[in-house]
């Protein structure tokens, strides 16, 4: 749904929250936000990192904008967000950092992927559940859940992240039915191979025979553009036509298999 920057600023302002906002995906969303006037708290472990994006939110923006130094993987990580914006008027909540874990599942121990559920899936549903709330309390806000096209079906090498990532999409997409007339728009961002340094970090050393890789900036862009519609978005044009030949004309089985060779290309 397009809206004008002042609409936007009406509708998810005067404050926001991006949890995992100093780099990347949730870095772009974060300035994105701020463009449109939204004054931030930014969530990040990094804080150097972190408060120097603060900093520059400030200084590009003019908006305002604290850096909250947190894991999202502790158990008080949700708690320590809903104190830090008690006194704020919070209508914008992405839910952007992930753990993602790549390799084969025996070779993590279980506490790893038990940390995978903390950071995508605890804490993400604990601050839905803190900012839905307060949405629908003032009767207007939104909710962004970082996704992934892993999370379309059973995706080798990164099991339980990609059924982390099909957590997060059926969480936006049954909350975006149900909070509507409350006025909260809740949308999953399922994004598909994005250059963030976290990716890059990850080392893919072949190139995906699915999909382009894409830049932050455009996932953060076409999101936030197709808030209030929804229920979920896949950004980038190639992406949405390699989801539509994997989900609808392969069988189950062989999407599995597709995605299962594709990673082994990517991560030799
Ligand atoms: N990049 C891709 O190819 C891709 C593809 C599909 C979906 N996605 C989804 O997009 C989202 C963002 O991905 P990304 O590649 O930008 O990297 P990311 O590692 O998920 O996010 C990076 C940001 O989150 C912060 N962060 C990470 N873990 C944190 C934690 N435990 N506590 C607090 N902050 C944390 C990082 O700062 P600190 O390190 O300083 O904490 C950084 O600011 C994720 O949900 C991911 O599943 C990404």
């Amino acid at each position: 749904m397009r809206r004008t920057d002042n609409e936007f600023l009406a509708r998810y302002g005067p404050w926001g929250v991006v949890a995992g906002a100093s780099e990347g995906i949730g870095r772009a969303f974060s300035s994105e936000l701020a463009r449109r006037g939204l004054n931030l708290i930014v969530v990040a472990r990094r804080r150097t990192e972190l408060e120097d994006f603060a900093a520059l939110l400030r200084s590009d923006y003019g908006v305002e904008a604290r850096a909250l130094v947190l894991d999202l993987a502790g158990e008080d990580a949700a708690a320590r967000i809903e104190e830090a914006t008690e006194d704020l008027d919070v209508g914008m909540l992405v839910y952007n950092a992930a753990y993602s874990l790549i390799g084969p599942f025996l070779d993590a121990p279980v506490e790893e992927h038990l940390k995978e559920l903390d950071v995508n899936c605890r804490t993400a549903l604990e601050l839905t559940h803190l900012f839905a709330k307060r949405c629908a309390g003032r009767g207007r806000g939104g909710i962004v859940l970082l996704s992934s096209m892993a999370g379309f079906q059973g995706s080798p090498l990164i099991a339980n992240y990609a059924a982390t990532k099909a957590y997060n999409m059926i969480l936006a997409e049954g909350l975006w039915e149900e909070l509507r007339e409350a006025g909260v728009e809740v949308l999953a961002c399922c994004a598909g191979a994005t250059r963030t340094p976290n990716y890059q970090r990850s080392g893919p050393s072949g190139a995906s025979a699915m999909v382009p890789v894409m830049e932050a900036e455009a996932v953060a862009r076409e999101a936030l553009a197709e808030l209030g519609g929804g229920p979920s978005i896949i950004p980038g044009k190639r992406n949405r036509i390699a989801s539509f030949l994997v989900r609808r004309l392969l069988s189950r089985r062989r999407a599995i298999s597709v995605m299962g060779n594709n990673m082994r290309s990517m991560y030799p």
